[in-house]
């Protein structure tokens, strides 16, 4: 069997695996520079179950026999349990995760180890690894998503009809119940987990059998390969397939929607738990005290996942910026697409996981809540709608009520404390009913339309949710 692969084997173990070529030996600085080994080992897994269907492959055109996939598939297997059990050496000597596992193989198996490169490269090899690896990652995090969903949904139905100042601009605007914000994050994550859904259908396309980067004199059959690896189809372009970190780039990108999302709960929660809003109560296992001043108790974990929100921007820009103006085909600048990667699914998870542990145990301070919604004139644009109930034009109503919050202002008095006397002189087609209009419970139970804040629609968006198929 002629060997034509970019890299060639060499017999001595002792030797780089494609030292062919080369006369002297890697400094021993550009050797751990260039190495890989150190990051990219959390990809054993995979680099073992994309050997093993290769070699599956190999057999099944007739390259292989039998017994040497067979010996390989029982070698691989193998160094995945010694891998599993802390037993495998890794030697930066090797520089990646594809050379340490095959010059292993080759140690324990012998000659049919140094047939399993047959057909393919490194760089099919590692862009294969990488999308097998995200495949999984992507299902763990939606999980994560949905695992934080149910606790907003149960969250949101705790809290269906308890009212609390809705803000814009932080300041308060009118009444709303806090279902309906707890659901307002639940649409986020829809979205979050869409995207997600959207990504990995790019994913799960198979680079195999594009070789170093123009396909390979073998007669390969890479709809099997795809078949046994669970991908939807080979690739259509070798060049491409070697080369390109887009899908990377999207998940990552999905990645920094999500963790933007969750900076803004993030905030909410954090101003929330200040004295000055005190609307809610974190358990103390989710915050930490200070060292210093004996009365603190800060919410750390919201703080945290706002601050790593800042990492995984950086790390969309590091793989943007790592792809940027690439030639075609596979460069070694895309060993660098592994960290940021790895970072942003590890930040991802954390944050996921800790916001789905803490969600069933916000405790809510509706008292606290109800007060700050009587402040602020936020029953003010019932008042109005409610003048344009009695035929007045929108704009005639604001300004009335505008003169009626000035007074309010005057004398500290919400618009529902104001006695009929007092409304009437702002407009006198203000009549005994408009009382109803003025109390919080009114003002939410009105927005009654999808969407809305009325305390009903929150119940029927939280059945229709549970519903989803997305959520069981
Ligand atoms: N460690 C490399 C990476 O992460 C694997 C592919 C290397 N290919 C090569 N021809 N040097 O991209």
């Amino acid at each position: 069997m002629p060997n034509t692969n970019d890299e060639n084997m060499k017999d001595q173990s002792d030797t780089k695996l494609w030292g062919g070529r080369f006369s002297e030996s890697t400094d021993a600085f550009v050797e751990a520079f260039t190495a890989s080994i150190q990051f990219d080992q959390r990809l054993y897994k995979h680099d073992i179950t994309g050997s093993k269907a290769h070699a599956q492959m190999l057999e099944k055109v007739g390259i292989l026999t039998t017994e040497e996939m067979q010996s390989i598939h029982q070698g691989l297997d193998e160094i995945l349990v010694d891998i599993e059990q802390g037993k495998m050496e890794w030697s930066i000597a090797l520089e990646d995760i594809h050379m340490n596992i095959e010059a292993k193989l080759t140690d324990r198996i012998g000659l049919a180890g140094k047939k399993l490169h047959t057909g393919r490269s490194r760089n099919d090899q590692i862009a294969t690894d990488i999308r097998l690896w995200l495949r999984e990652q992507i299902d763990l995090i939606s999980d994560e998503i949905q695992r934080l969903q149910t606790g907003l949904l149960d969250l949101a139905e705790r809290e269906a009809e308890t009212i609390l100042p809705g803000f814009t601009h932080l300041q308060v605007a009118q009444p709303i119940t806090f279902g309906h914000h707890m659901l307002a994050w639940y649409e986020m994550l829809v979205r979050d987990d869409e995207r997600l859904q959207d990504c990995r259908k790019r994913v799960n396309i198979l680079p195999l059998g594009a070789a170093a980067l123009a396909g390979t004199t073998y007669p390969i059959d890479r709809a099997y390969t795809a078949e046994l690896l669970g991908f939807d189809r080979p690739a259509n372009n070798s060049l491409d397939a070697v080369s390109d970190r887009d899908f990377a780039i999207e998940f990552t990108a999905a990645a920094t929607l999500i963790m933007t999302h969750l900076s803004r709960f993030s905030e909410e929660l954090v101003l929330w738990t200040s004295a000055q809003f005190n609307f809610i109560n974190l358990p103390d296992r989710f915050c930490t005290g200070s060292s210093i001043m004996p009365q603190k108790k800060n919410p750390d974990v919201p703080e945290l996942v706002r601050g790593k929100t800042g990492r995984v921007n950086g790390n969309l820009i590091a793989l943007l910026t790592l792809m940027k103006s690439q030639p075609l085909a596979y460069n070694k600048d895309n060993q660098e697409d592994k960290e940021p990667l790895f970072d942003t699914v590890d930040t991802l998870l954390g944050c996921l996981r800790a916001y789905a542990d803490m969600m069933p145990y916000v405790e809510v301070k509706a008292d606290n809540m109800r007060k700050a919604a009587m402040q602020g004139f936020s029953t003010a644009t019932d008042l109005a709608d409610y003048l344009v109930g009695k035929n007045m034009p929108f704009r005639d109503a604001h300004e009335v009520v505008g003169k009626a919050v000035a007074y309010g202002v005057e004398t500290s008095k919400d618009l529902s404390e104001m006695s009929l006397q007092e409304l009437r002189q702002f407009s006198d087609v203000i009549t005994e009913e408009v009382f109803e209009v003025l109390t919080l419970e009114g003002s939410v139970a009105a927005r009654d339309h999808l969407g809305g804040t009325a305390p009903r629609q929150v119940k029927k968006r939280i059945e229709e949710a549970r519903n989803n198929s997305s959520l069981t």
